[in-house]
C-alpha cells in the first residue's frame, strides 16, 4: 500500500526528470530490484506502469532480501509490516548500504541500539519516514513553536482512525496480535516528540478488542496511549492519542485525523479532513473517491501544463531522503565524504539516532498490551527511573519488569 501511495510516484518521476541538486548535480535514480513475499504485486506493477519505471529485478521469499542485496543497489527502502522492520533493516545495514525503514522504526529500544551501532560501524544513513513532520499544518505548528509565538505546550489529543477495511482485509494476512497503536499513533508520537522536544517520563495505554480477534486476544481494535513529557523548566505535559482500525469503511474521509495542542497562551486545532475541500461523486464516494480529500499527502493531478502528477508530502519525505544519500555519496570530494554523513545524521527529523524515545514509547505500549492481553491491565511504565531506562509497573505488585536497561 505505501509503495502505491509514496514510493511508485517518487521513483517514476526520478525515472522522467532524474535528480538534481547543486550540491551533487544531475544523478539517475533507478528503482533497480524489489524484495517481496510473493511478487505478485511486484508483478501487476511492471505490466502497468510500462516505460514510467526502469527495468527492476523481483526477489521473492525465501530469501527476498540477501537476493536483492546481492544484485547490487546503493540505497534500500524497508516498507515491511512493523514486527519485520528489524530483520530487513540489519540486513541491509551489514551489507554497508543506505537505509530508509517505514514507521515505527523498529518496535524495541535493543533493536533500535543494534541498527544505529551498525550504521555507525558501516559509515551509512539509517533513517525513518516520519511523513507527517511534512506536512505543512505541522510545520507551521513547528515554526510557531521555534519562533516562540505558541509558547510552552501544556496538554493535547491526537486521533487517527484508520477505516475497517485496514484491518479486515488490508492487513488480514500480519494482523494476529498487533495493534493499531503502533501502526499509527506513532505518527503522533514522533510529531510530539519532535515538535516540543523534552523528556518522556511516563506512559499508559488501554484499548478495545472484539472486532478484529477475540475480546479476550491479543489483537486490538483500538487503543488510547497517554504520555507524560517534562521540559528543562520542570513543568510537564500530556499527551493522550487514540487510534482505530475499525472506523466504518464508508466514513467520508480515508482516515480521520485530528490534532489539539493547549499552550500557555494559545490552542492549536488541526484536522486534515476538513482543509478545505468536500466531494460527492454519484456512486462513486465515499468508497473509492473520498468525500473529504487529503489533497497534501499524495494525490494524483493533472498539471496546469497538462502534465500528470502524484505529488505531496508522502512523496515528498522519500524525496528528501534519496537527496540525502546523493549529498553523503557525490556532494563534493571523497575524503569529506564522513563530514557529509554526520551532517546528514544531524537532522533529526529522520535519523534513527534521533528516534530514541519514539521507539521507547512504541515499546512501552506494546508491553502494556500484552500485560493487558494476559489478564494484567493497566501497567506504567517509567522512563528514566532510578530502576532503569524503561521500567513497568504493574499494579498492585511490587515487582517491576525493566523492558531497556540504559537511559533512553
Ligand atoms: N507512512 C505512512 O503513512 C504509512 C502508511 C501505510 C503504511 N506504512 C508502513 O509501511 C509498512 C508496510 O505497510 P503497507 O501498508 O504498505 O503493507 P502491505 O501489506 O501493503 O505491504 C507489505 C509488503 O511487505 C512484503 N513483505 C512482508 N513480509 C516480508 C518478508 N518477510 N520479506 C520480504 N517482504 C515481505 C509484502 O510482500 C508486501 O509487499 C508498515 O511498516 C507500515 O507501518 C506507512
Amino acid at each position: 500500500m505505501i509503495f502505491d501511495d509514496t514510493y511508485r510516484p517518487c521513483f517514476e518521476v526520478l525515472k522522467r526528470d532524474g535528480l538534481y541538486d547543486r550540491r551533487f548535480g544531475a544523478c539517475e535514480v533507478e528503482l533497480s530490484a524489489v524484495a517481496s513475499r510473493t511478487g505478485s504485486r511486484a508483478d501487476a506493477y511492471r505490466q502497468c506502469a510500462g516505460d514510467k519505471i526502469y527495468p527492476f529485478k523481483s526477489f521473492t521469499e525465501p530469501a527476498s532480501v540477501e537476493n536483492l542485496l546481492a544484485s547490487g543497489v546503493d540505497f534500500v527502502c524497508v516498507a515491511t509490516p512493523d514486527d519485520r522492520h528489524f530483520e530487513a533493516a540489519k540486513q541491509v545495514l551489514d551489507a554497508g548500504k543506505h537505509l530508509l525503514v517505514e514507521k515505527p522504526s523498529v518496535l524495541s529500544l535493543a533493536q533500535l541500539d543494534e541498527l544505529a551501532e551498525l550504521a555507525r560501524r558501516k559509515q551509512v544513513l539509517a533513517k525513518v519516514v516520519y511523513h507527517k513532520l511534512l506536512d505543512p499544518d505541522h510545520k507551521k505548528l513547528r515554526t510557531f513553536v521555534v519562533d516562540g509565538v505558541l509558547r510552552h505546550v501544556n496538554n493535547g489529543y491526537c486521533s487517527l482512525l484508520e477505516p475497517k477495511q485496514i484491518s479486515g482485509k488490508q492487513f488480514a494476512e500480519w494482523i494476529i496480535g498487533r495493534n493499531p497503536g503502533t501502526y499509527v499513533a506513532v505518527h503522533y508520537i514522533k510529531l510530539i516528540d519532535f515538535t516540543f522536544g523534552g523528556q518522556l517520563k511516563c506512559i499508559t495505554c488501554t484499548g478495545q478488542r472484539g472486532l478484529v480477534g477475540p475480546a479476550n486476544g491479543t489483537t486490538w481494535d483500538s487503543t488510547q496511549l497517554r504520555m507524560i513529557y517534562e521540559y528543562t523548566d520542570g513543568r510537564e505535559a500530556a499527551f493522550d492519542i487514540h487510534t482505530s482500525w475499525v472506523t466504518p469503511d464508508n466514513f467520508p474521509g480515508y482516515v480521520e485525523q485530528e490534532v489539539q495542542f493547549r499552550f500557555d497562551n494559545g490552542v492549536w486545532n488541526g484536522h486534515s479532513r476538513r482543509r478545505g475541500v468536500e466531494c460527492t461523486v454519484e456512486g462513486r464516494t465515499p468508497f473509492d473517491i473520498k468525500i473529504t480529500i487529503n489533497n497534501h499527502y499524495s494525490a494524483a493531478f493533472v498539471e496546469p501544463d497538462g502534465q500528470r502528477t502524484q505529488r505531496g508530502y508522502g512523496v515528498e519525505t522519500i524525496d528528501k531522503f534519496i537527496r540525502e544519500v546523493a549529498y553523503v555519496e557525490f556532494g563534493g570530494p571523497a575524503d569529506q565524504r564522513g563530514q557529509r554523513l554526520s551532517e546528514a545524521q544531524g537532522y533529526s527529523y529522520n535519523d534513527m539516532s534521533a528516534d530514541r524515545q519514539t521507539v521507547a514509547a512504541i515499546q512501552a505500549m506494546e508491553a502494556i498490551l500484552a500485560r493487558h492481553a494476559a489478564g494484567q491491565p493497566d501497567c506504567v511504565v517509567r522512563v528514566n527511573d532510578p530502576r532503569g531506562g524503561l521500567v513497568l509497573e504493574v499494579p498492585g505488585s511490587s515487582a517491576v519488569e525493566v523492558l531497556y536497561s540504559p537511559r533512553v
